[in-house]
C-alpha cells in the first residue's frame, strides 16, 4: 500500500465536509459540518448539539472563534433548513431510486 503518512510524503490534507443526514424525510434532518486535517476530524459543528465542538487543542480553539461569532453561529444552526432541507428534491430525485 502507499505510504500515506504525512511526515514522509510531504502531503498535507484539508477537508471540508458538509453532511445532511435525512433521518425522516424534511421531517427529521441533521446537519454536521466537519473540518478534517490529514483524516482527523478536529472540530465540527453538529446540528444535535447546537455549536462548534473542538477534538484537538487547535480544534478547541477554532470552535472557541466560530462559537463567539454570533453570525457563524446562526449559519451553521440554521443549515438544516437552507442547505438540507433546500437541496432535499434534488438529493431524494436520485437517492431513493437506490
Ligand atoms: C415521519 O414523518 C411523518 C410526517 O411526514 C410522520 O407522520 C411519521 O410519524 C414520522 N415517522 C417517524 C418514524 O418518526
Amino acid at each position: 500500500p502507499p505510504d500515506l503518512c504525512p511526515a514522509h510524503s510531504g502531503v498535507f490534507q484539508q477537508m471540508v465536509k458538509a453532511e445532511c443526514q435525512f433521518i425522516n424525510g424534511t421531517e427529521e434532518v441533521r446537519f454536521v459540518g466537519r473540518r478534517i486535517y490529514n483524516r482527523e476530524e478536529f472540530f465540527n459543528f453538529d446540528s444535535d448539539v447546537g455549536h462548534f465542538v473542538g477534538f484537538t487543542p487547535f480544534g478547541e480553539k477554532e470552535a472557541r472563534k466560530y462559537n463567539s461569532n454570533p453570525d457563524r453561529l446562526e449559519y451553521d444552526r440554521t443549515a438544516v433548513d437552507w442547505f438540507c432541507r433546500g437541496w432535499y428534491k434534488y438529493v431524494a430525485s436520485f437517492t431513493l431510486q437506490h
